[in-house]
């Protein structure tokens, strides 16, 4: 029989029976990959014995759900962005731009999950050496207890899937998608066809034995995971690490969970013993915060998943030498920056066509919630206007086109935040105090439109 091949889109996963310069899903040039998807027989794990069985309907309640266990890590935020620890049997993607600590947390997790459960950490980047002189630079006091943690530096899945029936691990950890390769088919590494067939295989290892895999994916200029969509749609959980290179701070996300909820992070701090927890982010984001008044400043509060996070917004409004001014937002969309100038503008005169606007979420923090508004209204209007924020005032709300302040989700838990975090007065919108039912001992300021809150403070 022929083998039947398609084109695949190396962005989105659109399939094609014939080649195109352009995939007419996405619009990208030059993406699609000829892909031969491999015979049920020809795929790696079907080989091991047992894993192909074919599975019988029965009734629902009939499932025995007893053995679905979670396994804690003792990396709390860890845990916490995988809803409270592994599921055995669950296969996670974690992808994240280079040197962003992909491999150091795998290896940490490793680490504390050596006392309990049988690891292998196979590296197709790495040599055997380089992984131990990570795992004693990070683990230096944990190193003795290290002896159920395995480690294999290769690239062919045969040898991978040799090396799990004999260990029979409890976390198979692989790193990455793109160096791994299944002999049998003719394509490189890191192309659609073998990205899928090393992520079906891994997935029929996890279901089939109950063994929990992580898989490090690399990530594209533009954020996604390399390779087409679809391998999120294949995995249990996707997670991601961002953060900014040259900042400590990295924030571990959970994008897609079967197990838990989504958009729960973890943050953590890059240092020279490897990647340690922030216990109290929102101290850890405010730290560099000057004391007293300060110009062109102010603090929000954004909800990351359940947790509650305090970051500054700074603004800069200085005149502009150029003829179209220059508009520049760092974790803040730009088009929503453009909008809220234009609010600005008509309902508080504030002219900023002169002018070049610069605005910063502090911590490489992005800004995605509409409750952001209102400190970034205020933080530009403070350096505009040339008037100083007073200390421990917290600014929450979305602004409206018409300039109105509108009504926010999840005010108690950002409240509660603030008053732990010792902030003394707040600005919300008149719609949330009519609602709100628990009382703090912090000042509450009820304000309808943006221009009241202005007025307050100018
Ligand atoms: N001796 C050290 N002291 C402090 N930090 C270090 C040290 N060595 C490495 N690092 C940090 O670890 C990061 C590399 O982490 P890691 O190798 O886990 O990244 P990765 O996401 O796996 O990268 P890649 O995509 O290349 O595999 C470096 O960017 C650096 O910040
Ligand atoms: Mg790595």
């Amino acid at each position: 029989m022929k083998q039947k091949t398609v084109f695949v889109c190396r962005e989105c996963g659109y399939e094609s029976s014939k080649w195109l310069g352009r995939c007419s899903a996405c619009g990208a040039w030059n993406t699609m990959e000829e892909f031969t998807p491999a015979r049920e027989s020809k795929q790696g794990f079907s080989k091991l014995e047992g894993a192909a069985v074919p599975d019988l309907p029965i009734p629902i309640r009939e499932v025995n759900c007893d053995d679905v266990a979670r396994r804690l890590t003792g990396i709390r935020e860890f845990d916490r962005v995988l809803g409270g620890g592994i599921v055995s049997g669950s296969l996670i993607l974690l992808g994240g731009d280079p040197g962003i600590g992909k491999s150091t947390i795998l290896l940490q997790v490793c680490a504390h999950l050596a006392g309990s459960a049988k690891v292998l950490y196979v590296s197709g980047e790495e040599s055997k050496h380089q992984l131990k002189l990570r795992a004693s630079r990070l683990c230096r006091k944990k190193e003795t207890g290290m002896d159920s943690v395995y480690v294999m530096s290769e690239v062919n899945m045969e040898a991978v899937f040799s090396a799990v029936t004999k260990l029979s691990p409890d976390v198979l950890i692989v790193d990455s998608v793109q160096t791994m390769l299944n002999p049998e088919l003719d394509s490189a590494p890191g192309s659609v066809s073998q990205i899928r067939d090393v992520t079906m295989s891994l997935m029929r290892l996890a279901k089939g034995t109950g063994t929990t895999v992580f898989l490090v994916g690399h990530v594209t200029k533009d954020g996604a995971i390399a390779g087409p969509k679809l391998l999120e749609h294949m995995v249990d959980t996707v997670l991601y690490f961002e953060g900014d290179e040259s900042r400590a701070y990295r924030i571990l996300r959970a994008v897609k969970n079967r197990f838990g909820s989504t958009n729960e992070i973890g943050v953590f701090e890059m240092t020279t013993g490897g990647l340690a927890e922030v216990d109290n982010p929102s101290a850890a984001l405010l730290a560099e915060r000057g004391e007293g008044e300060i110009t062109g400043s102010a603090v929000l509060c954004l909800m990351e998943g359940s947790r509650p996070l305090l970051a500054e917004a700074q603004a800069l409004v200085a005149r502009s030498f150029l003829g179209t001014p220059r508009r520049t937002a760092s974790g803040f969309d730009t088009n929503r920056l453009s909008m809220l100038l234009a609010v600005l503008e008509k309902k508080l005169n504030l002219n900023f066509s002169t002018q070049d606007v610069y605005v910063n979420i502090v911590g490489g923090i992005r800004a995605i919630e509409p409750c952001a508004d209102l400190g970034i209204c205020m933080a530009l209007a403070s350096s505009f206007l040339n008037f100083a924020m007073p200390h421990g005032i917290l600014f929450l709300g979305e602004v409206g086109l018409s300039g109105e302040l509108r009504s926010i989700s999840n005010l108690e838990r950002r409240l509660s935040e603030a008053e732990k975090m010792g902030f003394t007065s707040c600005v919300i919108p008149e719609f949330n105090q009519k609602k709100l039912s628990q009382n703090f001992s912090m000042e509450l300021f009820a304000a309808g439109t943006l221009s009241e809150v202005i007025r307050l403070f100018h």
